[in-house]
């Protein structure tokens, strides 16, 4: 296929660009402020940008990986995440149709509550957050403009990044630095590596397979056990992984607490498996070579 990757130089969109390429399929990425090799800068709340390049490029499938992913900016900003993650993807969603195309959104698990997780596809979503709000009128938006789309929803994504910002990046710098890093002890999630999200979005679209996917890691645990996890699988000292509860941090946006998703559909229906937390970490580490290479 030839596929375009609104968001490449993100976490999830790097990885996607990767499996899309090791998959033998042609790739132009977009970039908003940090460029990555290869890719085309795009602002994707300019739509009539938006809709050239779509139009110039004509995919037969579209990933809409960019988003405004800062929660607690968002909660500030509701405007700003409005445009970003509502209006410009419902917008490509609806060129997508008029060339042909199919479209891949790619949405969060803080379209819950978080008082009954892990959720399945069709538990009825309800965002505490401006964030997960505005993600959730996108995933509405877009199934309502393309019917040829696939809204994949997932979680804590981690693993190599070019950009090294992810959760387990900034553990390892500040357990390496000796530093003491407070994490959640009640924020219950689904960690996912970014490697799975990526080859089980590009089968997705392979496959031609629609409506609602829960794409996550299989296993369903709290924030300071995984970071613990990750700091036993990458040899470090974890006593300076200090567990709170998600109120003492005094976070501008409220979080889904006990959440997680559920992917028995996924792993029903998709020969990509997703992998549990200690192996997607165990992939990591391998992936990341030299170690010292951390910041
Ligand atoms: N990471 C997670 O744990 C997680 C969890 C649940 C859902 N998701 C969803 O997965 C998707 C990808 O997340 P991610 O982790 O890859 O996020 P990310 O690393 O923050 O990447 C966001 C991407 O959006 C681009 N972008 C931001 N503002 C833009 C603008 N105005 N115009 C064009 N591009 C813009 C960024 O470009 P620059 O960096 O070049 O500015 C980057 O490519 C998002 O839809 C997010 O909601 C992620």
């Amino acid at each position: 296929m030839r596929a375009l990757v609104i968001g490449a130089s993100g976490q999830v969109g790097g990885a996607l660009c990767e499996a899309l390429a090791g998959g033998g399929h042609a790739v132009v990425g977009t970039h908003g402020r940090v460029p990555a090799p290869g890719t085309v800068p795009l602002d994707f709340t300019d739509a009539a940008a938006a809709e050239r390049l779509i139009v110039e490029t004509r995919p037969d499938w579209i990933f809409c990986a960019a988003a405004l992913t800062n929660v607690d900016y968002c909660e500030d900003h509701p405007r700003a995440a409005e445009r970003l993650n509502r209006d410009a993807p419902a917008a490509a969603a609806r060129i997508a149709v008029r060339i042909g195309a199919g479209f891949v959104f790619y949405s969060t698990e803080y379209v819950f509550d978080g008082t009954a997780g892990p959720y399945a596809e069709d538990d009825p979503p309800k965002p505490l957050s401006v964030y997960g709000r505005t993600k959730w009128e996108a995933e509405q938006a877009v199934r309502e403009a393309a019917p040829r789309c696939a809204i994949a929803r997932t979680t804590v994504v981690y693993g190599p990044e070019r950009q090294e910002k992810n959760f387990v990046y900034q553990l390892l710098r500040r357990c390496r630095a000796g530093e003491s890093v407070r994490v959640p002890v009640d924020q219950v999630s689904s960690p996912t590596y970014n490697a799975d999200l990526a080859a089980a979005s590009v089968e997705l679209a392979e496959r031609g397979l629609t409506g609602v996917w829960h794409l996550a890691g299989t296993s369903v645990m709290d924030r300071y056990a995984f970071a613990r996890l990750a700091a036993s699988v990458f040899g470090l000292d974890a006593a300076g992984i200090v567990p709170v509860s998600t109120e003492s941090l005094g976070q501008r946006a409220p979080r889904p607490l006990r959440g997680g998703l559920a992917v028995e559909r996924a792993g029903r229906a998709l020969a990509t498996p997703l992998r549990s937390a200690r192996e997607g970490l165990e992939a990591m580490r391998n992936a990341i070579a030299p170690p010292g290479k951390l910041r």
